[in-house]
């Protein structure tokens, strides 16, 4: 069967293509339209599809739109009720729900050929739960399966279990109770950009006392029965609003301390009731926003009861895509196959990447080996732009659309955050070859997507202070050669230079835009940012300082 999975509704629109159950091609729409998140996350724009994305899923695949056995859009308007009803103060939520009805219309207008018949509506926190239940490794027995979400049609969270590839849904909680909506109100407050900056509320929250955790713990509360209640915040009575131009205080740290601390806390009580609830199940997969809050997951992997917990590295609202798909699949009678990387977007022949430079009219050299090529430069305190192979599903760089330094100078955080324009209190990540992760680090392994914090073990944390945040953690991507051969190859002469298995990992994108997806969008990025090397595929593009001729 070949199913196409469109997220359209909210944020983050998003296509994947599920061709005989396997992930065959996912992006998301920002990476070709170059607008941050793909839309603004309005009711008005929700009529918005990912057109560019979807079309390039077929093409790369060489389907035609004729011959998709389905569509599944991942959002069931038949679900709606009335925002009011629910308590959303949302006059213009109607408006949404009518352009996802309307959707077939538009799908069928913005992909020629396709027949509106084919497209399925399943509802957004299904679609979640797929992304994290079926697409998460064999557990080999019953999977859990926790949703944590802003809002889909009438809830904003998911408890359920998958046995045999069937979801059973035990309990969700309705809006307007909703823990990912409370943390977008609070990054709204601090100043952030809601449905977008809300990792930087974590990052924050590492800097402050949670002070107000005993009020946040009255007003956001499990129920028995493995729902919660967030009771309405004033949030102006705990730290003042940040407006534009106003500098974050103490105060403002200490607020995001006390709700991520709450949400932490919330979290567990809900993971601990689906354990129960499932029958012990030994494995929980997780998606939504809220799952991409990695101390969060960290604390559930560390505390909870569960052997195993896997998160949908898209577990925004891009997963949906690839989480309707699948679910769409396996509702067509295909079984399902795990995923085993997020290299599902965008790639480029070795011939088609020097075309690129030669057009450009860079000078490039292809060296024996671009591994090493990129070790020297960084062993060098140089910054290195890596582009290999297909670019990453999801939010993060892994080791595809990355921009690598050293992490054992103190002052790559600053000189990294200054070619991407950040704030500087954001932490800056590891990458470490997975049969050193236990030398360096404490947590969960594997965690080759990057979404669980870890302890850097206090030997290394003078070695790797670039890497080690203020609150002696770090967010490490673990790098198995048999899925990243080329990374493991890097990290490895890397290591053979400085005696340091940790190389920084950060997205290659500047500030305010999607990571480059595209050759050209790379050099143009290299030709604007202080960056020493661009590692091209296996071409390599010098500045002066490290021997180029630029
Ligand atoms: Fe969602």
């Amino acid at each position: 069967m070949r199913v196409l999975g469109i997220n359209a509704i909210f944020h983050d629109p998003a296509a994947a293509l599920v061709v005989d159950g396997r992930v065959v091609a996912a992006a998301e729409e920002e990476r070709f339209s170059r607008r941050k998140h793909g839309k603004r996350p309005v009711p008005f724009s929700a009529w918005e599809l990912p057109e560019l994305s979807a079309a390039w899923c077929l093409a790369s695949a060489g389907i035609d739109v004729d011959r998709l056995d389905a569509v599944a859009y991942s959002f069931d308007p038949g679900l709606c009720r009335d925002a009011a009803e629910l308590g959303l103060a949302d006059p213009w939520d109607g408006l949404r729900v009518d352009y996802a009805r309307r959707a077939p219309q538009f799908l069928a207008a913005a992909l020629p050929g396709l027949d509106p018949e084919k497209v399925r509506f399943v509802p957004h926190h299904v679609a979640h739960a797929a992304s994290a239940g079926l697409a998460a490794p064999p557990a080999g027995d019953d999977t859990a399966v926790l949703v944590l979400d802003g809002r889909g049609e009438v809830a904003s969270h998911l408890a359920g279990v998958y046995r045999g590839g069937r979801l059973s849904p035990l309990r969700s909680q309705e809006l307007p109770h909703s823990l990912g909506l409370l943390y977008e109100d609070l990054t709204r407050h601090l100043g952030f950009l809601h449905s977008s900056d809300e990792y930087k509320v974590m990052a924050l929250a590492s800097y402050g006392t949670p002070k107000h955790l005993d009020a946040l713990r009255e007003l956001v509360r499990v129920t028995d029965d493995g729902g919660f209640r967030v009771e309405p915040i004033d949030w102006a009575g705990l730290a003042k609003r940040v407006e534009a131009g106003t500098e974050l205080g103490e105060a403002h740290a200490d607020l995001a301390a006390s709700v991520q601390r709450r949400l932490e806390e919330v979290v567990l009580d809900l993971a601990r009731w689906l354990h129960d609830a499932s029958g012990g199940a030994r494995t929980l997969a997780m998606a939504g926003g809220v799952a991409l809050n990695c101390v969060a997951n960290a604390r559930i992997a560390a505390e909870g009861p569960y052997r195993d917990v896997w998160v949908q590295p898209a577990a925004g609202d891009a997963g949906t895509a690839l989480g309707a798909a699948l679910h769409v699949a396996a509702e067509l009678g295909d079984r399902t196959a795990p995923m085993t990387g997020v290299d599902l977007g965008r790639g480029w022949s070795d011939e088609e990447l020097e075309a690129e430079l030669r057009r450009a009219a860079l000078p490039y050299t292809r060296p024996e080996s671009i591994a090493a090529e990129a070790a020297e430069v960084l062993a060098g305190n140089g910054i290195v732009a890596w582009y290999q192979g297909r670019s990453e599903y999801g939010p993060r760089a892994l080791g595809h659309r990355s921009l690598l330094a050293h992490p054992g100078d103190r002052d790559t955080t600053r000189r990294m955050n200054d070619v991407k324009g950040r704030e500087q209190f954001r932490p800056i990540a590891p990458m470490v070859r997975a049969e050193r992760f236990p030398d360096v680090f404490e947590g969960v392994f594997p965690s080759p997507y990057m979404l669980f914090v870890h302890r850097v073990k206090p030997q290394w944390r003078d070695r790797i202070p670039a890497v080690t945040h203020v609150d002696g953690t770090a967010r490490v991507q673990t790098v198995h050669a048999e899925t990243e051969p080329l990374v493991a190859e890097m990290l490895a002469e890397f290591e053979r230079r400085t005696g340091l298995p940790v190389v920084v990992n950060t997205s290659l994108n500047t500030a305010g835009r999607p990571m480059v997806d595209t050759p050209r969008e790379t050099m143009e990025l290299f030709g604007s940012a202080p960056v020493d090397l661009l590692a091209l595929g296996p071409f390599a593009v010098r500045r002066r300082a490290f021997g180029g001729d630029r």
